[in-house]
């Protein structure tokens, strides 16, 4: 080793101990921790100014050591303590641009359309000193946490229209179910059904509730049912743009969507009826669409339909003759209710029917005959009660009648 190769790691050594030493004079997380390891430190105005050190290294940031001052950026250069009182928010888009950009763009930074205007903040869905990866289960977006975190505002905080009984829908429903008792964390959280920084109102066309996306949403999860829906009369025309078929929601609902075997589905056997004759009973969208009305009329009027008031599940609804994903019209070939099919429809639950047995009209129809059966029932209904109050009439003239000569008799 020659004296000049001497002098250079020698001055190398000497330029390593002043950088660390320089480094050194810029505040270290431990700089902070000498003030705000101590429980008991608190602001001017009373909040706690502890930091739990160990929650912290638990933490994403902890784990990918990222300093105080990285997030905490107006106190990088400071050196004398204690420092400012007023310190700037953490602006979390330093190191996550994409996701701020996202957050942006959402209904969650838009100019508040209620009278208490809330601003929402990357740290009200995440935390601040305790995030974690969004798959660790203790994380506020995993899945199974994300209805807690949204509720936080949502239950009562931010008032729309209904405040927040959509909320208690949601929690009666199978997704929460399946969700929080069974754990089942593929379930429907708020995130899978409205995005998570790229929220939209549920009025915004590009939200993913909005009518041209609800399939798409869906059906990421309900994948066979989309197959379904495709290639039924109302799925075919929800892909030419007919507003006036029904999607998913409008026979489930949204939030309170539950087994179409439990008694308060929308979709329960005894209620299917009212579903489909929303629009099929609609005089203007039969017209519109050149689809026969009355459906639930004839339907009311047959045994099933009489069964079914009554609360009766295995007599037939709408849907056991025609299907509910995928309905087709009569002349498809596989549609249930075409003539080729119906002994084998019917045949579900009256074994043995033949074609004779189904042959009979079900829907019995012909704007004629209908007005003429009502025409007749008001004739009769006239009849009867007209006869009753002459009965009644009679019968107090009659009392009266009887009242007055006793009197007579007596006086
Ligand atoms: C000498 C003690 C001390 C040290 C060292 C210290 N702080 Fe503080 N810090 C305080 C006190 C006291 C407050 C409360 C100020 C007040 O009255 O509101 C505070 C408040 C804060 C606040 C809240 C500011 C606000 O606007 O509400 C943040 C954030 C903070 N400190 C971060 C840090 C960081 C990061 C470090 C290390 C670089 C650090 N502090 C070092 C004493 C200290
Ligand atoms: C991932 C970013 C991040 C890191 C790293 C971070 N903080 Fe914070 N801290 C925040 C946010 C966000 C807030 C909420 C206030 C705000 O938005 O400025 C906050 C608030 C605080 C407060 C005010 C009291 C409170 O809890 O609201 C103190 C004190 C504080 N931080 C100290 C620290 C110290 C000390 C460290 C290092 C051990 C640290 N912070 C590391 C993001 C961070
Ligand atoms: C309305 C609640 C909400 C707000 C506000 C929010 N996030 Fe998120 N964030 C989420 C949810 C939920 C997830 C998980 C997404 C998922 O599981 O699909 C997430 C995931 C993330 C992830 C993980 C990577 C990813 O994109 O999936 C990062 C990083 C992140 N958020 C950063 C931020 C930042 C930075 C801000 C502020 C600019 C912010 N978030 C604001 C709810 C929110
Ligand atoms: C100095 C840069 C920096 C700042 C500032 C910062 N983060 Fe991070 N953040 C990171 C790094 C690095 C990771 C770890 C990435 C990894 O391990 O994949 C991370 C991870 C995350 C994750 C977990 C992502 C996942 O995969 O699920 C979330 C959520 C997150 N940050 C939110 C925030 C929020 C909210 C703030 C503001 C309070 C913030 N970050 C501020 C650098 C930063
Ligand atoms: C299964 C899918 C699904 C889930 C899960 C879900 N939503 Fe919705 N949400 C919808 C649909 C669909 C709409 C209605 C869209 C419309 O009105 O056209 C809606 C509407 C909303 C609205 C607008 C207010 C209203 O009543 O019209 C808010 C706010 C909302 N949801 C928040 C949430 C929150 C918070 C959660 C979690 C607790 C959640 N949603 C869970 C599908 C869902
Ligand atoms: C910090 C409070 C806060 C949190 C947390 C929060 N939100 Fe919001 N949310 C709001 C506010 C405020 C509005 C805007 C209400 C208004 O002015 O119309 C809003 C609006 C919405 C809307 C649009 C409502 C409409 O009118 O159609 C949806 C959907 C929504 N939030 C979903 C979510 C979801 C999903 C989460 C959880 C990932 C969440 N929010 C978490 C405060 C919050
Ligand atoms: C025209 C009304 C209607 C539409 C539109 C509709 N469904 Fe259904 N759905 C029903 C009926 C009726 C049942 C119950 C059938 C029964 O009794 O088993 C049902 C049953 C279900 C079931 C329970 C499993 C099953 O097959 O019995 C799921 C899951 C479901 N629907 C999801 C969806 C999804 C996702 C969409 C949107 C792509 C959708 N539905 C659109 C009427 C509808
Ligand atoms: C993230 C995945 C996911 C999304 C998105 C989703 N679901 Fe589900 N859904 C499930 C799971 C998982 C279950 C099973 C719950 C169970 O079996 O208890 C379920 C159950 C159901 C049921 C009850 C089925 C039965 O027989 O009990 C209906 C109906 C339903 N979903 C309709 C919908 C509709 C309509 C939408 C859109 C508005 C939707 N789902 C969005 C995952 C999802
Ligand atoms: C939101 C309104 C709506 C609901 C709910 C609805 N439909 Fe429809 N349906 C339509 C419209 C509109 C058409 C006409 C589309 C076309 O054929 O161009 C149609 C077409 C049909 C057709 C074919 C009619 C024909 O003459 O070709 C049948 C069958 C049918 N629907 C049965 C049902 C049944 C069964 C239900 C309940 C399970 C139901 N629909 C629920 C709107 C609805
Ligand atoms: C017992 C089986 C059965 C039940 C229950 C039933 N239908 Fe039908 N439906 C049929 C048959 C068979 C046809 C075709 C012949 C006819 O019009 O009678 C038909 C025809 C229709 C058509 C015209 C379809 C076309 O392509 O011509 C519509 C729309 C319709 N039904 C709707 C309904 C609605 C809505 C309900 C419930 C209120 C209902 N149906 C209940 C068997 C049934
Ligand atoms: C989902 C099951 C189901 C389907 C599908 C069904 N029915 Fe029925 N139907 C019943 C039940 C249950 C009764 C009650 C009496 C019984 O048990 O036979 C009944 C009763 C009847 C009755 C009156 C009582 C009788 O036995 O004479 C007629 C008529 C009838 N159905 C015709 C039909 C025709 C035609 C079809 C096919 C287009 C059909 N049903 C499809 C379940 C069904």
């Amino acid at each position: 080793m020659n004296v000049r190769t001497l002098i250079r790691s020698g001055l190398l050594a000497i330029g390593l101990v002043i950088w660390i030493a320089s480094a050194g004079l810029a505040a270290g997380d431990e700089d902070c921790l000498t003030c705000h390891g101590d429980k008991d430190l608190k602001s001017a105005r009373g909040q706690s100014m502890f930091l739990d050190s160990d929650k912290f290294q638990a933490s994403v940031h902890g784990q990918a050591e990222i300093a105080c001052t990285d997030c905490h950026a107006d106190l990088r250069k400071v050196k004398d303590f204690p420092h400012a009182e007023k310190l700037k928010p953490v602006d979390c888009s330093a190191c996550h641009d994409q996701e701020a950009a996202l957050i942006k763009s959402s209904v969650h930074m838009q100019p508040h359309r209620t009278e208490n205007p809330i601003v929402v903040t990357c740290a009200d869905c995440h935390g601040t000193h305790d995030i974690r990866k969004r798959d660790d289960t203790e994380s506020s977006v995993f899945s199974i946490n994300i209805p807690e975190t949204c509720d936080r505002c949502h239950l009562e905080r931010v008032k729309i229209k209904n405040g927040g009984a959509f909320i208690l829908q949601y929690q009666q429903s199978a997704h929460y179910k399946a969700l929080q008792k069974a754990g089942l964390s593929l379930s429907a959280n708020c995130v899978t059904c409205h995005g998570g920084h790229d929220v939209k109102a549920a009025g915004d066309p590009l939200s993913r509730v909005s009518r041209k996306s609800i399939i798409k949403t869906c059906c990421r999860c309900h994948v066979g049912i989309e197959k379904d829906y495709l290639e039924g009369v109302h799925g075919k025309d929800f892909v030419r743009g007919v507003k006036d078929v029904p999607v998913c929601n409008d026979c489930h609902s949204e939030h309170g969507i539950i087994s179409p075997t439990d008694i308060s589905s929308r979709v329960y056997a005894t209620k299917v009826a009212a579903v489909c004759s929303r629009c099929h009973d609609d005089e203007s969208l039969g017209r519109q669409y050149g689809f026969l009305t009355s459906r639930l009329k004839t339907y009311s009027a047959s045994y099933h339909g009489t069964a079914s008031k009554f609360g009766e599940t295995r007599v037939a609804n709408c849907a056991s003759c025609h299907g509910f994903h995928d309905i087709r019209t009569s002349s498809d070939p596989k549609s249930p209710i075409n003539a080729a099919n119906l002994a084998a429809t019917c045949g579900q639950c009256h074994p043995g029917a033949g074609v004779n047995f189904a042959k009979g009209k079900i829907h019995v129809v012909s704007a004629k005959t209908e007005n003429q059966g009502s025409h007749v029932a008001k004739i009769i209904y006239i009849i009867i009660i007209g006869g009753l109050i002459s009965v009644f009439l009679l019968f107090i003239a009659a009392d009266l009648f009887h009242r007055i000569r006793t009197r007579w008799t007596k006086a």
